[in-house]
């Protein structure tokens, strides 16, 4: 086996595999599967300060090889709720967490990050979730994503990230202004505003018309997320958008990233995926012959 431990804003990791947020991520047993199946680290389902129901199916449309679009709504138990599930993980499992929140006003965000940001090992701030009204401003505005990141970062102690989506005119600048503003690490991608049609029916599929987009079908969007954050910026950043292969990690190390989210693929081989992504990742370094991880890291941005 390659090496392939990272250190992720202090942290080592013992692979680069990253928990996406919204799969097996909003509850104690959920994050346990996840890290029975190899991650590096888990970021939780979103947290908002109360508890959400989320949207009535249908909710999940797939699109075969393609991926698939979801509009869950941002279904979690809420921030006091989520706490009793930390504490449990914390007893059955040693993988460390990024804890993510979501809201729709700055007090939302804080709120959050008040009663749980600092029970895990990092905080996500997620500004770009297509679902939920006003969830994708915040990512949208350098001025509203710089704002949320210096308050987060200014009450709680562990490092703090911004989650950016793709649908912004310039990503790379809001990622330059949350640097700015404090923030420790990026995460790009989140899914793609995306819609689908029952014929039969003559309306969109989903409850909530529109969703997000998600798998293969978004990987070469957020590889050129990654690739021109990388220019732009120089913390770390975790890639991620239809990754289902060790050979898909390695077009996201070259494009910039440090790490790599895993999460549609999981609905299809499970749990395991990230030991799947590991090993093959492991099989690509030695047979091309790089030492680490960090050899591989904006490999693509040389010459
Ligand atoms: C949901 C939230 C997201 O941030 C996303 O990318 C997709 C779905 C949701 O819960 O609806």
């Amino acid at each position: 086996m390659a090496n392939l431990q990272i250190n992720l804003c202090g942290l080592t990791l013992k692979n680069p595999t990253v928990l996406a947020s919204g799969i097996l991520g909003d509850s104690a047993n959920a994050l346990k599967r996840a890290a029975d199946g190899g991650a590096g680290i888990l970021t939780t389902k979103s947290i908002t300060p109360e508890k959400k129901e989320g949207h009535k199916p249908p909710n999940i449309v797939s699109l075969k090889e393609l991926g698939m679009i979801n509009a869950m709504g941002l279904p979690n138990p809420g921030a006091e709720n989520f706490s009793k599930e930390i504490e449990i993980f914390r007893k059955q499992s040693e993988t460390p967490l990024i804890v993510s929140i979501a809201g729709k006003t700055v007090n939302d965000y804080l709120k959050v990050a008040e009663k749980i940001g600092n029970l895990g090992n990092v905080v996500e701030l997620n500004l770009s979730c297509p679902n939920i009204e006003h969830g994708m401003e915040f990512g949208q505005s350098t001025e509203l994503a710089s704002e949320v990141t210096k308050k987060v970062k200014e009450i709680v102690n562990v490092p703090v990230g911004v989650k950016l989506g793709p649908n912004v005119g310039k990503i790379e600048e809001i990622a330059a202004s949350c640097e700015k503003a404090g923030a420790d690490f990026i995460t790009a991608i989140n899914t793609m505003p995306a819609l689908a049609i029952d014929l039969e029916k003559e309306k969109p599929i989903l409850t909530n018309k529109t969703g997000g987009l998600s798998g293969p079908a978004l990987k070469p969007i957020a590889l050129a997320c990654v690739y021109k954050i990388y220019k732009t910026v120089k913390i770390p950043i975790i890639g991620l958008g239809g990754i289902s292969s060790g050979k898909d990690a390695a077009e996201f190390f070259m494009a910039g990233a440090s790490a790599v989210g895993i999460g549609t693929v999981i609905y299809t081989k499970g749990p395991n995926s990230f030991k799947i992504v590991c090993n093959e990742l492991s099989e690509f370094m030695q047979e091309k012959g790089y030492a680490n991880l960090n050899e591989m890291i904006g490999l693509a941005h040389k010459g």
